[in-house]
């Protein structure tokens, strides 16, 4: 897409972080924004400081992982906007902790936001952009949806889901010549809330549990990358690049590339997985040498 500027952009997880640097981005770009979230609160402060700089945006209570509760998200967006451009299925929650204990809703639960959530978007949008032929989908992943990470399977799992998926999708809008884009977008770490919203699922799930160990320390350099992260506006002006662009991959962080150049290298070599030199890639090497000496 080569214009942005009147058209009309959907953010699901825009009460926070990269969704709302996003819709904050397509708003100054003249874009009228549907904001969807599950945090009503949250999300009414994002649309009213967005209102008061003259924008025209809606705000609606989304759970993205309820097939009902999106499909109802974009009934409501065509109502209020009569259609819809560019659709950011970028609603996630993080999910630590080891892959054979804990209760499995703490997997329902990521793959059910972080992939369910874009697959009911793709469901529920896709049609829409390619009956009026034209039209963007930015799907959130990450780099954990590139390269395994360690003590947080659930989470990497759903975002390998993502990225699977948006390749296809890709692909099948070629050869259906239509000319919607497909986007998948894969930062490192952002300076968000995401954490902040991981300990409370945690606890949630586990009523009384004793901490993960794996989980703890994990969340742990989570914490650290995240607060030394990347700003969201900065995540967001990458997505508007690739949009003008038509590219499908959005690889955030620069330092951050060999790590799944190396993963293929090993998988196409029959290699096992190993976490590498430091230099390829400090966040796995950091992880991967307090699982061998936890505590
Ligand atoms: N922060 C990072 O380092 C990082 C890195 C890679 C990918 N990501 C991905 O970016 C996306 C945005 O995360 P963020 O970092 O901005 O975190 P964030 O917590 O700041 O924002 C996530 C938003 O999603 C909302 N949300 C959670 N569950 C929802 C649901 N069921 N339905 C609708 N909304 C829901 C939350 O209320 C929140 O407003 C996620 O998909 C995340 O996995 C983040």
């Amino acid at each position: 897409m080569d214009l942005l500027t009147g058209k009309v952009a959907v953010v699901t997880g825009a009460a926070s972080g990269i969704g709302r640097a996003l819709a904050e981005r397509f708003a100054d770009e003249g874009m009228h924004v549907a904001l969807a979230d599950i945090d009503d609160a949250r999300l009414h402060e994002v649309v009213v400081a967005l209102k008061a700089r003259g924008s025209d945006v809606e705000a609606y209570h989304c759970d993205s992982s309820s097939a009902d509760s999106v499909h109802r998200l974009a009934e409501g967006v065509v109502n209020r906007f009569g259609t819809v451009h560019v659709v950011c299925n970028n609603a996630g929650v993080l999910a630590t902790g080891d892959a054979w204990t804990g209760p499995i809703s703490m997997w329902d639960r990521s793959l059910g936001v972080n992939l369910y959530g874009v697959i009911h978007g793709v469901r529920a949008f896709l049609p829409i952009l390619i009956a009026q032929g034209e039209g963007h989908i930015v799907n959130t992943a990450s780099m954990a949806g590139l390269t395994a990470l360690p003590g947080a399977a659930p989470y990497s799992v759903s975002k390998h889901g993502v990225v699977a998926l948006s390749e296809a999708l890709y692909l099948e809008m070629q050869a259906l010549g239509t000319s919607v884009g497909v986007s998948v977008l894969c930062p490192g770490f952002v300076k968000t809330g995401l954490m902040d919203t991981a300990p409370s699922h945690q606890l949630a799930l586990q009523p009384g549990a004793p901490a993960d160990p794996i989980a703890t320390m994990v969340s742990g350099l989570m914490r650290e990358g995240i607060d030394a992260g990347m700003a969201p506006p900065e995540v967001a002006d990458h997505v508007v690049r690739a949009i003008f662009a038509g590219r499908f991959w959005i690889l955030t962080h620069d330092e951050e590339r060999k790590a799944p150049i190396e993963r293929m290298r090993r998988a196409a070599m029959e290699e096992n997985p190993q976490f590498g030199p430091p230099s390829r890639h400090p966040r796995l090497s950091r992880i991967a040498r307090r699982i061998r000496r936890p505590g």
